[in-house]
């Protein structure tokens, strides 16, 4: 699928890698429907996008806001080509901390904002995609690329919860592609290392140095817009569908 001129629902659009993907599409020339809880940062965001980027707040979690937000985007821009989901947490705690034991509440949140959200996102997009015009030689309707993290396969000591919600999101990407092939509507994951984003700002300098030197090469924190550049690859590469890419300069995570 062309990248350029793209109507795309980018999730947690205010900050970090969504906000590259955004920029990323805008600069193609195409519109974004930016979906987030932030609607400070999205607003200061908007001036600059103009009128190539509309702002919905949606908290993922939500079913019913989901599907009213990408009811509303559709209204707004027509056929939705291309869905980013980065709307996402990454809580650290263990089941078994000193000040007693993980409620269920915290793990389950994570679960539903990373993984849940992500489907209530790709559930009413296919909904919407389905009926795209098909393009291309190829007959495409859609793509729906969702973001994993290299936690998925070597979670470390206290992200049971995140390492999970993000094995979720890998393991649901082969039956999403499948059951949406018949449709043209491809389903790539994106696991990316450690990337320079708000998401780490309260880690402390000595932290990250010791990240980016754990990572064989190139030895630094992961750029966002390396994040939005495979986005861009996946859209144009239609033998891209059902798998999840590492993109981490060949990090693998230790135990804590
Ligand atoms: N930065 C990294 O190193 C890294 C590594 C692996 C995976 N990831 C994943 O990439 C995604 C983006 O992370 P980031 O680094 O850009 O983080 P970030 O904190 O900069 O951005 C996350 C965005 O998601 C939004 N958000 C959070 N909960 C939401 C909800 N319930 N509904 C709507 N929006 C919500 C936040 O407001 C924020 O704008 C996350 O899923 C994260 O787990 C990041």
């Amino acid at each position: 699928m062309e990248f350029k001129r793209l109507n795309a629902i980018v999730t947690g659009a205010a900050s970090g890698l969504g906000l590259a993907v955004t920029q990323h599409i805008i600069a193609a020339g195409g519109t974004v429907v930016m979906l987030d809880l932030d609607a400070e940062h999205c607003a200061d965001e908007l001036t600059l996008f103009g009128e190539h980027a509309h702002f919905i707040a949606t908290d993922v979690i939500s079913v019913p806001a989901v599907d009213a937000a990408l009811k509303q985007a559709h209204a707004l821009t027509g056929e939705i080509q291309l869905v980013v989901n980065c709307a996402g947490i990454a809580p650290s705690q263990r089941v078994l901390a000193r000040d007693g034991l993980i409620s269920n509440a915290a793990f389950q949140r994570v679960i539903d904002i990373n993984l849940n959200g992500s489907f209530n996102v790709c559930r009413a997009a296919v909904n919407l995609m389905q009926h795209n015009n098909p393009a291309g030689k190829d007959e495409e309707r859609g793509v729906l690329i969702n973001t994993a993290s290299i936690a998925a396969f070597e979670g470390q000591i206290g992200q049971a919860a995140y390492a999970a919600s993000k094995g979720g999101i890998a393991s649901m990407t082969l039956p999403l592609a499948r059951e949406f092939a018949r449709l043209g509507i491809r389903v790539m994951s994106i696991a990316p290392g450690i990337f320079e984003t708000p998401m780490f700002d309260q880690l402390p300098q000595e932290a990250r140095d010791a990240l980016a030197a754990n990572t064989p090469y190139p030895k630094r924190l992961g750029h966002p817009d390396e994040f939005a550049a495979l986005v861009q690859h996946i859209v144009e590469n239609p033998m891209l569908n059902g798998s999840t890419i590492r993109l981490d300069g060949a990090l693998r995570m230790g135990q804590k």
